[in-house]
C-alpha cells in the first residue's frame, strides 16, 4: 500500500509483547511513532530499540507513545527485549509487534523487496493525535535510525501546528524560527513581538515564540 504524508494512518489489530492490540486504541489521544525493524537478536536494532527505551521520558514529555514491528514471532519478541534490557541498561516499555503474517508491513509497505523479500526495512512513521501520517523516513538495515532528529522532528511538527512558523535546515529547539510566507511583515511583527528580522522579503526570522527568551 502506497502511503503519503497527510494521509490517515491505517489501523489494524496485531499480537505485541504487550498483548492484543489495536492501533488507533494503543494510540489514543497520542503522537505516534511506528518503527519497523529488520530482525530481533540484531546488533543495530539492539541498540535501537534499547535507545527508543531510554528516551522514554522524552517521548512522554512530548505526548509520543512508541511502537516497533518486526515480522518475528512473539516469542522471540520477549526473550530479546530482556537482552535489549541489559545491554542498554533500560527497560523496553513499549510493545513489540509480531507481524508474521506481515499485515503491518504490508499496510505500512515495509519490506522492500530489492533491499529484502523477508525482513523489514527501517521505517518511521509519525503520526499526529488525528491520526494523519506526518513524517515518513527509511532506512537501510546496515544504518542505525538518528533519534535526535526524530525527537526533533516530532519538537519541529509540535511547534509548527501551534503557531504560523516553519523550522529552516538544521534547526534545533529554542534556535529561531521562520515566519509563514502568509503573514505579512507588518502583521508578522503583531504576532511576533519578540521580534522580526527580515533577511529578504521571503525570509524573516523571529525567536521561537514558545520558550523564555
Ligand atoms: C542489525 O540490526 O544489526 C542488522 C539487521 C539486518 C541486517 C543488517 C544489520
Amino acid at each position: 500500500m502506497t502511503l503519503n504524508l497527510g494521509d490517515e494512518a491505517p489501523n489494524f489489530q496485531a499480537n505485541t509483547s504487550h498483548g492484543l492490540i489495536n492501533f488507533y486504541n494503543f494510540l489514543g489521544d497520542s503522537w505516534g511513532l511506528l518503527l519497523s525493524y529488520p530482525a530481533d537478536y540484531t546488533p543495530v536494532c539492539t541498540t535501537e530499540l534499547g535507545r527508543t527505551a531510554q528516551l522514554s521520558d522524552e517521548f512522554k514529555k512530548r505526548n509520543v507513545k512508541a511502537i516497533a514491528v518486526s515480522v518475528d514471532g512473539i516469542e522471540d519478541h520477549y526473550q530479546w527485549v530482556k537482552d535489549i534490557n541489559e545491554v542498554k541498561e533500560t527497560e523496553v516499555d513499549f510493545p513489540l509487534i509480531a507481524d508474521h503474517d506481515r499485515l503491518v508491513s504490508t499496510l505500512y509497505d515495509m519490506i522492500h523487496p530489492n533491499a529484502s523479500g523477508t525482513q523489514t526495512v527501517r521505517s518511521v512513521f509519525i503520526i499526529d493525535p488525528q491520526k494523519k501520517i506526518r513524517l515518513m523516513l527509511t532506512y537501510p538495515a546496515s544504518t542505525g535510525r538518528n533519534f535526535h532528529e526524530i525527537l526533533r522532528v516530532i519538537d519541529s511538527l509540535q511547534l509548527t501546528d501551534k503557531y504560523r512558523v516553519a523550522t529552516p535546515a538544521d534547526w534545533n529547539p529554542d534556535e529561531d524560527v521562520i515566519i509563514s510566507n502568509t503573514i505579512k511583515t507588518e502583521d508578522a511583527v503583531e504576532q511576533f513581538p519578540k521580534g522580526v528580522y527580515e533577511i529578504k522579503p521571503y525570509l524573516r526570522y523571529t525567536p521561537q515564540p514558545d520558550i523564555e527568551k
